[in-house]
């Protein structure tokens, strides 16, 4: 028998790409009585990604490669599933998926990997599923599944307020050179906050965080060394008395001339800010030639939210 054209129908497939996020600045007031923070932060999307890929299924699975991948559960916990329950149910999609996370972002790192794992899980159903649901719908979507998960969808820099999932785009101009030290130990977002909480009584914290005026001039002229000086945690003392060994990779960037380093939100990945993209490559290679780091990557910031690579059209 001769096979036409028409006989060898490809699956179903969308692949989407989300990026992983660093906060320039993280202001965080009082618990809330929800047990939540109220936050002012600005968050730059890197170009340090998770790669997924959507195909049909009965129901939902999931598969994970790349580094780290060890780590990620694949049942029904993982961000990714749980996204895609959520779309099906809200759209009304009696379909599973199968996933398949290709890990690029640090797991429990501060970058917010989890949550781009569940933007693109999101974005890939939606494209897959066809359901007509609006942007502000998916947005609604992401911020009941996380508070970072907004932000993995829209990307760029914006300033995130409420508990992170309020977002304003800010103007930035230029590209921003990083390099990371990454730990294969993870930190749990909710213990970090939990020490926060312990290091000093809730009266001491600003119930109503604010901008950081220095940080924003910076990113308007594409000043590096500026944005350097202004990057700012409050989370950071909280991270380095749960992990004390990130002192390290802080003195260890420091001393490679970086105009500026930080704990990468909850941490333990410690973002150091390059003069150059050769110079990111120098930092990294300090934190290597250290030992301070169980890997480094380096990346450019600002890049785009999550969105589909292929696979959008096929119906
Ligand atoms: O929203 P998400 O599930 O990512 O948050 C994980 C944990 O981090 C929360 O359970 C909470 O303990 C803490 N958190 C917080 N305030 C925020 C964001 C997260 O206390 N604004």
């Amino acid at each position: 028998m001769t096979l036409t054209r028409l006989d060898v129908v490809p699956d179903r497939e969308v692949r989407v790409r989300a990026p992983g996020k660093v906060n320039l600045s993280l202001r965080v007031g009082p618990r809330r009585r929800d047990g939540y923070h109220p936050l002012s932060t600005v968050f730059q999307a890197v170009s340090v990604h998770e790669d997924v890929v959507a195909t049909p299924s009965t129901d939902f699975r999931l598969t994970v490669s790349g580094p780290q991948s060890e780590l990620v559960p694949t049942d029904g916990t993982n961000l990714a599933v749980r996204a895609a329950r959520a779309l099906a149910a809200r759209a009304g999609i009696d379909e599973g998926v199968h996933l398949h996370l290709h890990k690029g972002v640090p797991v429990a790192g501060g970058m917010a990997g989890g949550s781009a794992d569940a933007a693109a899980a999101l974005v890939a159903c939606d494209a897959l599923w066809h359901t007509g649901l609006s942007r502000d719908d998916l947005l609604e979507l992401a911020a009941d599944l996380g508070s970072d998960v907004p932000f993995s969808l829209t990307g760029h820099t914006a300033v995130g307020s409420g508990r992170g999932d309020l977002l304003t785009p800010v103007l930035a101009r230029g590209e921003f050179h990083w390099a990371f030290a990454v730990q294969d130990r993870g930190l749990s977002t909710a213990a970090v906050y939990a020490r926060f909480d312990e290091l000093a009584g809730d009266d001491a914290r600003d119930p109503d965080p604010q901008d950081d005026l220095a940080l924003m001039q910076a990113l308007l002229a594409g000043d590096a060394t500026a944005l350097g000086a202004a990057l700012h945690n409050d989370l950071q003392p909280a991270a380095l008395t749960l992990d004390p060994a990130l002192a390290e990779p802080l003195e260890v960037a420091e001393d490679a001339g970086a105009l500026g380093a930080v704990v990468s939100g909850s941490g333990p990945t410690v973002a150091a800010l390059a003069r150059s993209r050769q110079h990111a490559l120098v930092l990294a290679a300090a934190f290597t030639a250290a030992g301070v780091a169980d890997a480094v990557l380096t990346a450019v910031g600002p890049v785009a939210g999550t969105r589909v690579v292929s696979g959008a059209d096929q119906a």
